[in-house]
C-alpha cells in the first residue's frame, strides 16, 4: 500500500480506511493493556499517534520501537479521542525498517543547542531542527517568488573570483598548488602556474558580477553561498552563509529603501501565512515574543534615520548613563550590532533604515553623497539581529570610482571589467545584500547562527 505523508494523514477524515505511514519514533508509550506511538516523519512539526494493541504483537518487537527508531505501520485511521489531536491510526501491522540503540545522542529531551551541534547529522531530526529546516525552505521559496513576481532574473554568479567584492581582504584562497611542497621547499609560490593563472579566492558577495547583470537585464537578484573568512566568532557570523543581493538599474536611494522594506516584509508575512505551525512551536519553546516580533514588524513602517542623526542618539543615551560594552566615541565610529540594537530595540521600538553613513567606514563601491563625508549606504537594522541587510546605491561616475579604488590602496586591473560598466552606457543604479541566515534568525526566533543552517561553518570548525 502506498504511504502517507503525516502532514496528510492528519488531515484526513475518511475514518475507517487502511492508511500506512512511515516515519521516526519520537516517543514510545507501554501499559498492559495499550501502546501509544508518537510517530514523525519530517513532513510537519506534528506527529500521529499509533495505537497499538500489544496483546496483537510480538513483544519483541514492541521492545525495539524506541525513540528513534525508523518504522513503517499500518492501520485503519480513526478519530482521535485525545485532546488536540485529528486522527490517530489503530495499529495491524508495523514494520521496523531500522533500530535506534540507546546511546542515540538526540534521544533525551531538553538538551541544550551547543550539545547539539556536536550532532549536526543527527540534530535535524528533533522537534526544533525539523521546524527551523522547513522555514529555511520557505524563506528560500518566499525570495524567489517575490523576486520573479516583481520582474527580477535569477542571475547566477560565480562562486570563484580572483576580485575582492568587499575590498575588505577578507577570503579563502583557492589555490592547486601543493603548498606544503613550496613551504618546504622555501620557494616563492608562483601564482601564475596555479590552476587559474592567478591568485583565486572564495567570492565574499555575487554584487560586482550582479552590476553586470543589472546593468544590462534591468534587475537581478543572486542567491547563493558567500564566503567570508572573518575571524568572529559571534552568534550572527558564518565563514560559509547564503546572501541574496539584488541590483537594479536606475533606482535611486528612496526606492532602494522602499524595496528593502518591502522584500523583507513580504518574507515575513510568507513565514505567518506558510509556517504557521513550526512558528507556534518555536514561539511556545524557543521565544515567547517571536509571533508578536514577527506580527510587529510586517505591520509598522521601518524608521528611515541618517547615520549622523543615529550618532545623535547614541551619544545622547550614553550621557544619559547608557553603558555600552563599546563606548560611542562619536562621528565616523562604525556601529556594532549593540548599537544598531539599541535604536531598533529601545529607542525607536521598529526597524531602522540607516543611511547616508560615513565613507571611510563602507565599502569603495558606493556612490558618494555631494558632502564628501558620507556614502548613500542604506542598512536594515532588525530588533535581535543588528544588521541584517547592507546595501547602497553605487557610484556610477567611473572617474569618481578610480579615484576611491586607488584612494584605499587597492589593485585597479583586478577591477577593469567591473570599471567597464561605468566606460560604456554608466547608469545610476543601487543593491543591497540580506544575510539568508540572519532572516531565519529572527524568523525562527533561534539565538544562534550555527542553529539556522543545517551543517555551519566557523572558525575551528568545518566537520560533517
Ligand atoms: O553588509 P555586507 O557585507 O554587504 C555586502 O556584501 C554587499 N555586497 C551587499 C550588496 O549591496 N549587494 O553583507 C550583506 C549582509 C549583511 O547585512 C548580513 O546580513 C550578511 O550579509 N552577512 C553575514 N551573515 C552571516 N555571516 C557573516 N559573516 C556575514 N557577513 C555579512
Ligand atoms: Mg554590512
Amino acid at each position: 500500500m502506498k504511504r502517507t505523508k503525516i502532514i496528510d494523514a492528519l488531515r484526513r477524515t475518511d475514518y475507517g480506511s487502511e492508511i500506512v505511514v512511515k516515519g521516526w519514533v519520537r516517543t514510545h508509550r507501554s501499559s498492559k493493556a495499550v501502546d501509544f506511538i508518537a510517530l514523525n516523519d519530517g513532513s510537519t512539526i506534528k506527529n500521529i499517534q499509533i495505537v497499538v494493541d500489544p496483546s496483537k504483537f510480538d513483544t519483541n518487537l514492541l521492545k525495539n520501537i524506541t525513540t528513534g527508531a525508523c518504522i513503517c505501520a499500518q492501520g485503519i485511521l480513526v478519530e482521535s479521542q485525545g485532546a488536540g489531536q485529528t486522527s490517530e491510526i489503530q495499529a495491524s501491522a508495523i514494520e521496523l525498517y531500522g533500530e535506534c540503540p540507546s546511546d542515540y545522542p538526540m534521544q533525551k529531551k531538553g538538551q541544550t543547542f551547543e550539545y547539539m551541534r556536536q550532532f549536526a547529522h543527527l540534530r535535524l531530526r528533533t522537534n526544533t531542527f525539523g521546524a527551523v529546516m522547513r522555514i529555511r525552505h520557505n524563506m528560500a521559496m518566499a525570495i524567489h517568488t517575490y523576486f520573479h513576481e516583481h520582474g527580477f532574473y535569477y542571475f547566477h554568479t560565480p562562486l570563484i573570483t580572483a576580485s575582492d567584492a568587499e575590498g575588505a581582504g577578507e577570503m579563502f584562497q583557492v589555490t592547486t598548488l601543493d603548498l606544503d611542497r613550496i613551504a618546504k621547499q622555501g620557494g616563492e609560490v608562483a601564482y601564475d602556474r596555479d590552476f587559474f593563472g592567478k591568485k583565486a579566492n572564495l567570492t565574499v558577495s555575487g554584487q560586482l558580477e550582479g552590476e553586470l547583470g543589472a546593468t544590462a537585464l534591468g534587475a537581478i537578484y543572486t542567491f547563493g553561498p558567500t564566503f567570508r573568512a572573518e575571524n568572529s566568532n559571534t552568534p550572527r557570523h558564518l565563514a560559509e552563509f547564503w546572501m541574496i543581493e539584488p541590483e537594479v538599474a536606475f533606482m535611486d536611494k528612496t526606492e532602494l529603501m522602499d524595496l528593502e522594506e518591502d522584500f523583507i516584509k513580504y518574507c515575513v508575512r510568507w513565514a505567518l501565512t506558510n509556517c504557521a505551525d513550526d512558528l507556534e512551536f518555536l514561539n511556545k519553546m524557543i521565544d515567547k515574543t517571536l509571533l508578536d516580533t514577527l506580527n510587529g514588524v510586517v505591520s509598522e513602517d521601518f524608521v528611515r534615520l541618517s547615520y549622523t542623526e543615529g550618532i545623535q542618539i547614541l551619544q545622547e543615551a550614553q550621557q544619559n548613563g547608557h553603558k555600552f560594552e563599546f563606548p560611542v566615541t562619536g562621528w565616523g565610529m562604525d556601529l556594532a550590532s549593540e548599537h544598531e540594537r539599541y535604536l531598533v530595540e529601545q529607542h525607536f521600538k521598529r526597524p531602522v533604515i540607516l543611511n547616508d553613513y560615513p565613507a571611510e567606514i563602507k565599502a569603495f563601491y558606493m556612490k558618494k553623497n555631494e558632502d564628501g563625508r558620507t556614502m548613500q549606504g542604506t542598512d536594515v537594522l532588525f530588533p535581535r539581529i543588528g544588521e541584517i541587510i547592507g546595501g547602497s546605491v553605487r557610484e556610477e561616475s567611473g572617474e569618481k570610482l578610480i579615484a576611491e579604488i586607488e584612494r584605499r590602496g587597492m589593485d585597479k586591473n583586478l577591477y577593469s571589467w567591473y570599471l567597464d560598466t561605468r566606460k560604456y552606457g554608466s547608469c545610476p543604479h543601487a543593491g543591497f545584500g540580506l544575510g539568508f541566515e540572519r532572516l531565519l534568525l529572527f524568523v525562527t526566533g533561534m539565538q544562534n547562527i550555527r542553529d539556522v543552517i543545517p551543517f555551519p561553518r566557523t572558525p575551528n570548525n568545518c566537520e560533517f
